[in-house]
């Protein structure tokens, strides 16, 4: 695979194998008037594509869906009802040519990914299984990676909850926001974006491009300490973020404050089939590849105890995810082939879970009422 790009007929640079489209090259490209030329090879065929990227409408390595040139150097596209891909392992902005939502059209991995690729994205769409899920671009959620396919994860923690159209919801731990648009969009949701480490600015721009900027809010906020009314939420729901800061015993009550009588809270958190407690220590895989941090991947039984304990919720549901440790896999070596610098941080994952196998490792799926 490779891409050359262009500018008014100059040469800016080439990429070859798995890259990150235009990144690094953007700024070169904006700082010059008119339109950019990519050219490039996918499946042995050659394709140009052109892109405007000056305005708001074209942030860095965003490109214009649509592209004929596109479309006939790759002869792979195959669709769902809600998306369009290809089957061969393209992926980026190839997905984008005829993408029908906002957040199809949203790409942040590479231009054009080798078809020797042993993850396609396609592998990440389950429509049978999860349907409202399959219908997002794989190489968007790609782009936003911070941890296990996080809309397979919430899809399957909704089935528990009663979501409905208007409900006030904190999305605690949104990371680059993914789950947020999710609960805007499937759910017609109000959405309070909340994280620690991911400034709002850049969930902000990742909410205005999916078409939900008017019903998800950004803010920076620690767990322990939420800048929020009592009794402000219909819901609260964590995605892959609740084993960092809800294993304290006072968090639980900071978040039974902010929720209305009966409001719900759902969480799905890394998670081990048995308690370290019980086993006496981490399972060597699992240290050489996280350390410590595995103490906090608790059993849904132990979620259930720890939270019908302090009598301030019931437990509605406490179980572990359905192909957790596959699906966790999956993901890794997906965003692996896929990512620019993706081997490198998530090999020692790949290795933990494949050493694995599925006998500790997993994902708990807990929600709650507030009494
Ligand atoms: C593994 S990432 C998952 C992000 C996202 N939910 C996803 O699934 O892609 C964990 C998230 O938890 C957030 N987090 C960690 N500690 C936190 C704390 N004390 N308060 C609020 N958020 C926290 C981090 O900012 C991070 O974005």
């Amino acid at each position: 695979m490779s891409c050359e790009f262009r500018w008014e007929g100059r040469r800016l640079g080439r990429r070859t194998g798995q890259h990150d489209g235009m990144a690094g090259l953007w700024p070169a490209a904006r700082s010059r008037r008119g339109r950019a030329h990519l050219t490039y090879v996918a499946h042995g065929r050659p394709g140009s594509h052109r892109a405007d990227p000056s305005g708001s409408a074209f942030p860095p390595h965003r490109l214009r869906t649509g592209a004929a040139g596109v479309r006939d150097a790759c002869d792979g596209l195959v669709s769902d009802p809600g998306n369009r891909w290809c089957a061969k392992g393209c992926s980026g902005w190839i997905l984008a040519v005829s993408a029908v939502s906002a957040v199809s059209a949203v790409s942040a991995v590479s231009a054009v990914t080798a078809v020797s690729a042993v993850t396609a994205v396609t592998d990440l769409v389950r429509p049978e299984r999860l349907p409202r899920s399959s219908r997002y671009d794989p190489a968007w959620l790609l782009g936003l990676d911070m941890g296990p396919h996080p809309l397979w994860l919430l899809e399957d923690l909704a089935q528990d909850l009663d979501l409905r159209p208007g409900m006030r919801i904190l999305d605690l731990g949104t990371g680059k926001g993914a789950t947020s648009v999710f609960l805007a969009r499937e759910y017609g949701a109000r959405v309070v974006a909340a994280d620690w480490w991911i400034a709002p600015e850049e969930a902000a721009a990742v909410f205005a491009e999916a078409g939900v900027g008017d019903r998800v809010e950004a803010v920076r906020a620690e767990a322990h300490a939420l800048p929020f009314e009592d009794e402000s939420f219909d819901a609260i729901v964590s995605i892959d973020a609740f084993e960092y800061f809800g294993t304290s015993d006072t968090c639980l009550p900071c978040l039974t404050r902010l929720l209305r009588p009966g409001g719900q809270l759902g969480i799905a958190t890394a998670a081990m089939t048995r308690e370290v407690r019980d086993l006496g220590a981490v399972p060597p895989h699992i240290r050489r590849a996280v350390g410590r941090e595995a103490i906090a991947w608790h059993t849904p039984d132990r979620w259930r105890f720890q939270w019908e304990v302090t009598e301030l919720v019931r437990v509605t549901s406490a179980r572990l995810q359905r192909d957790a440790w596959r699906d966790w896999l999956l993901w890794s070596r997906a965003c692996a082939e896929h990512l620019p610098d993706g081997r490198k941080s998530h090999q020692p994952v790949i290795d933990m879970l494949t050493e694995d196998g599925g006998a500790f490792l997993s994902f708990a799926l807990v929600t709650a009422r507030k009494n």
